[in-house]
């Protein structure tokens, strides 16, 4: 199988790099710079390499730097940011620090004829973010890119396959980010680009099978589009040897329990276990307010609950999780600050009683993991759903929580969800749902003064649930949801409708 290698600096793009050259059918995998040594890189067999960007200086001290004969490995190394850098220095360029003019943002690139940019025109949009720029091209390279104020944003040495840029492609503002990629996968590495997600599947049961082999494994099922995919790759690795266990802590949509076990039960035929542990969570997040404490409560008690089932199936080895890339970044990947602690990631208590565990999509994007999970042949409707926390509605319910509260937010979910489904839009709308405020507020139904919850609904439009518009949804939808709300949801007096973007907010209240 063709494959490029990533090779990690310490930069933020280094999935999305791994990602857009999977995009161009390629397979592409990271690896931390001091994680593989110059024979291991020779001995897979690389087409490519790519040198990700990093928030250091070349000259620093404690700068990542690696065995300079890399550049002599007779494979083609493309270098972003400080990865261009990082090859210009060690070719024997020099590098400089532009302290007061960094450039960052949208800025105007000209390219000059090279193969790196066959196709691109001599004008256009790239994303820089640096400080430190190449001020003189080693022996041998040539610039082919400049803009006003970086003269080398790109140079070459085609004899050697060696390119470097100082702007970012894989990132969307660089408007021919995704030309430039495939120039240096197609053009310079001769890839055929013939790897697909079935590939990624048939590697990774091959994988798991092997790794996995006589290991009895736990599942962590949501019922989530992520735990479901990882599940059913499991399973067609191991088959038997992996049980399921779903929890259902009380903080489900409706009728969501019922649904999973008809699915992974009868459909699939997996080994599943539905534990009913309502009343062990609601207890321990009685009075608990503050999201990220729910956030730690519901993870460990998870955890805590798989324990007890594995010990009731007898020892169990490992355990699989659907943890996949943005959970790892939105977690803290590295120094990255912590947005909020994932249910998947950030929640685990420190010790738990498996050998391992497994995350099989930890590198794949959502819609890389929705691919995988239509291969696998789970039905486009469990695909297709939208996403839904791990800690459930516990992060849709502002303070305290309790079983009343779940049980009327429950309700006025399904009604919104439903309104939204009638009127065709669920397409067009990543992800909607209701949240159960903690404000009440007196209203009147007939003659008589009502005093009841504030519900606000929520619905999104995004891509890649980093950034998110509010969606702009018909006034009829959201009047009917309302008047439904209000009418059928006997606690309920008022509704609200959110029209934050992300950032600032984020999708879920907590
Ligand atoms: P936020 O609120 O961070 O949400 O903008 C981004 C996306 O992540 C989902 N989300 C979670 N998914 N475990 C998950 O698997 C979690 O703990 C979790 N918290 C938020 C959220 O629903 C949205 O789609």
């Amino acid at each position: 199988m063709e494959k490029i290698l990533v090779l990690d600096f310490g930069g933020q793009y280094d999935q999305l790099i791994a990602r857009r050259v999977r995009e161009q059918h390629v397979y592409a995998e990271v690896k931390p710079y001091n994680a593989i040594t110059l024979e291991e890189i020779k001995s897979t067999g690389y087409r490519g390499i790519i040198f990700t960007g990093g928030p250091n200086s070349v000259y620093d001290e404690k700068s990542p730097h690696y065995d300079p004969a890399i550049l002599d490995a007779g494979i083609p190394i493309l270098g972003i940011c400080y990865g261009d850098q990082l090859m210009a220095y060690m070719a024997g360029g020099e590098i400089r620090s532009a302290e007061n003019a960094s450039e960052y943002g949208k800025v105007e690139l000209t390219v000059r004829k090279s193969p790196l940019f066959r196709g691109l025109s001599e004008k256009s949009v790239c994303w820089m973010s640096h400080t430190d720029y190449v001020c003189r091209l080693p022996e041998g390279f040539t610039g082919i890119a400049s803009t006003a104020s970086c003269p080398y944003a790109a140079m070459a040495n085609d004899a050697r396959r060696l390119y470097g840029v100082q702007f970012h492609p894989e990132v969307t503002h660089t408007a021919c980010g995704k030309e430039i990629l495939h120039n240096f996968l197609f053009e310079v590495c001769a890839c055929s680009g013939d790897w697909n997600m079935e590939d990624f599947i048939a590697s990774s049961i091959e994988k798991y099978r092997r790794e996995l082999a006589g290991k009895k494994v736990l599942c962590a099922l949501s019922g989530g589009v992520d735990s479901s995919v990882a599940a059913v790759l499991m399973h067609k690795a191991i088959g038997d040897n992996l049980t399921c266990v779903f929890v259902d802590h009380g903080l489900l949509r409706l009728h969501e329990g019922d649904m999973v076990e008809k699915i992974f039960r009868k459909q699939f035929k997996m080994n599943l276990i539905r534990v009913n542990a309502e009343d062990r969570f609601l207890s321990k997040l009685a009075g608990v307010t503050r999201p990220e404490r729910k956030r730690k409560i519901i993870g460990k008690e998870f955890i805590r609950v798989f324990e007890d089932e594995s010990k009731k199936l007898g020892k169990m080895d490992i355990l699989v999780q659907g943890t996949i890339y943005p959970d790892v970044i939105e977690s803290g990947k590295g120094d990255a600050s912590v947005i909020k602690s994932h249910h998947n990631v950030g929640g685990l208590p420190k010790v738990i009683d498996f050998e391992g565990i497994v995350e099989p999509l930890r590198d794949l994007f959502k819609d890389e993991v929705r691919a995988t999970g239509l291969k696998l042949g789970i039905p486009a409707d469990l695909v297709y759903r939208q996403p839904f926390p791990g800690p459930g509605l516990a992060v849709r319910i502002i303070g305290s929580i309790t079983k009343e509260k779940a049980d009327t937010l429950r309700e006025a979910d399904a009604i919104f969800r439903e309104e939204i489904d009638r009127a065709g839009l669920n397409t067009g709308i990543a992800q909607y749902f209701a949240v159960l405020t903690n404000t009440k507020s007196v209203g009147v139904m007939g003659d008589a003064r009502t005093y009841g919850y504030t519900v606000a609904l929520r619905a999104v439009a995004t891509d890649d649930f980093m950034t998110a518009d509010w969606a702009r949804i018909p006034y009829e939808v959201l009047e009917r949801a309302s008047s439904r709300i209000t009418n059928e949801v006997k606690q309920i007096n008022r509704v609200t409708y959110d029209i934050t973007s992300k950032p600032p907010a984020t999708v879920e209240w907590e």
